[in-house]
């Protein structure tokens, strides 16, 4: 008998660290985490085994495919917006050819056992994409249906992968004799900036949130790459890991879509750094900007509609900005810088 386990792809990165902290504290214990690097201590402690190696390699896919009986399946590996601006080629094999491969496995897992897998996809702001400032202003909260006109490898990756998610849910090889419908359970959410008071994004274009009151908590001076106007939504970690749980947990039934818009809060650099002052007096900040970084920003909405998600499986963010530090972020990083 192949042991039943969750499937965590990425889990040494922010999202994965903060889906093992959430789903071992729920009792879950058989998760496989897969990662490039050997995952830290943490998420060592917390899984079942994790396998070093790369999602597109099709050896070890075939190896856990053989070992394992999947339930779950959380895609977290990719290489972020400003990281794959570097490397597009690089950033369309991990998160293109390497959602597929992905998405090829649920498959093959849920034929062979006749029940459907789960799969989720993190997907992000990102697939929008302005044209320009005046008309990011005139379009404020963006719908799921809106721009979808992304500007960066990593924004047309997400966007091509939501559609072969759905792909893989609803139409999977609808000219053979089986019938493949809903054996790949898909559902997606649009992600914010993600703001974690654990880790630090690596080679994010939002990175500038977190860099900020990271910064600020250690001391240390930051330059901020983006205007103190530039906006785009943000949320907790803590609240994002809630989405997670909250769209997989949600009946079938209950999803008129595969894709949904989340919000929480969404501060211009110059608010969330006024925010940081409250609590770091002498944090010491300057805005250097990145014309380059700043235009992908410029490019993304000031924000998204989420009715769908809250009409559909009841979201609802826990964090607005004033609670995000006073409930999560402040008392969490003073504990973690002081622990250090
Ligand atoms: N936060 C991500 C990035 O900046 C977008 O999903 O790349």
């Amino acid at each position: 008998m192949r042991k039943s386990i969750i499937l965590i792809t990425g889990v040494n990165g922010e999202i994965g660290h903060g889906l093992v902290r959430s789903l071992y504290k729920a009792g879950i214990t058989n998760l496989i985490g897969v990662d490039l690097n050997l995952p830290d201590e943490f998420v060592q402690e917390r899984t079942l085994d994790c396998l070093i190696g790369n999602i597109l390699d099709q050896n070890l896919l075939e190896r856990i495919n053989a070992q394992y009986e999947i339930e779950a399946i959380y895609h977290m590996a990719a290489l972020l917006s400003t990281r794959a601006e570097f490397s597009p080629v690089i950033a369309h094999e991990v998160n293109v050819d390497g959602t597929l491969k992905l998405l090829d496995l649920a498959m093959e897992q849920a034929q062979s056992r006749g029940k459907p897998v789960k799969f989720f996809f993190p997907s992000s702001i990102a697939v929008y994409g302005l044209p320009d400032l005046k008309a990011k202003t005139l379009a404020g909260a963006l719908s799921e249906d809106d721009y979808r006109y992304p500007q960066t490898m990593y924004g047309c990756n997400k966007l091509y992968c939501e559609s072969l998610g759905d792909y893989y849910s609803h139409y999977f090889k609808r000219l053979s004799a089986r019938d493949s419908r809903g054996l790949v359970d898909f559902r997606a959410i649009r992600f914010p900036g993600i703001i974690s008071a654990h880790t630090l994004p690596a080679g994010g274009t939002s990175d500038y949130v977190p860099e900020m009151i990271h910064a600020a908590a250690r001391g240390e001076h930051y330059d901020c790459f983006v205007r103190e106007d530039a906006t785009i939504p943000f949320m907790t970690m803590s609240d994002a890991i809630l989405a997670i749980e909250g769209l997989m947990a949600a009946p079938q039934e209950a999803l008129t879509q595969t894709v949904y818009n989340i919000r929480a809060f969404n501060p211009s650099a110059g608010e969330f750094f006024v925010k940081v002052k409250e609590y770091y007096q002498k944090a010491d900040i300057n805005f250097v900007i990145n014309d380059n970084r700043q235009s992908i920003i410029d490019s993304w909405p000031e924000d998204v509609n989420d009715d769908r998600a809250r009409e559909d499986w009841g979201w609802e963010a826990i964090h607005d900005l004033d609670k995000a530090f006073s409930e999560y972020l402040i008392p969490e990083i003073r504990s973690r810088y002081e622990h250090n």
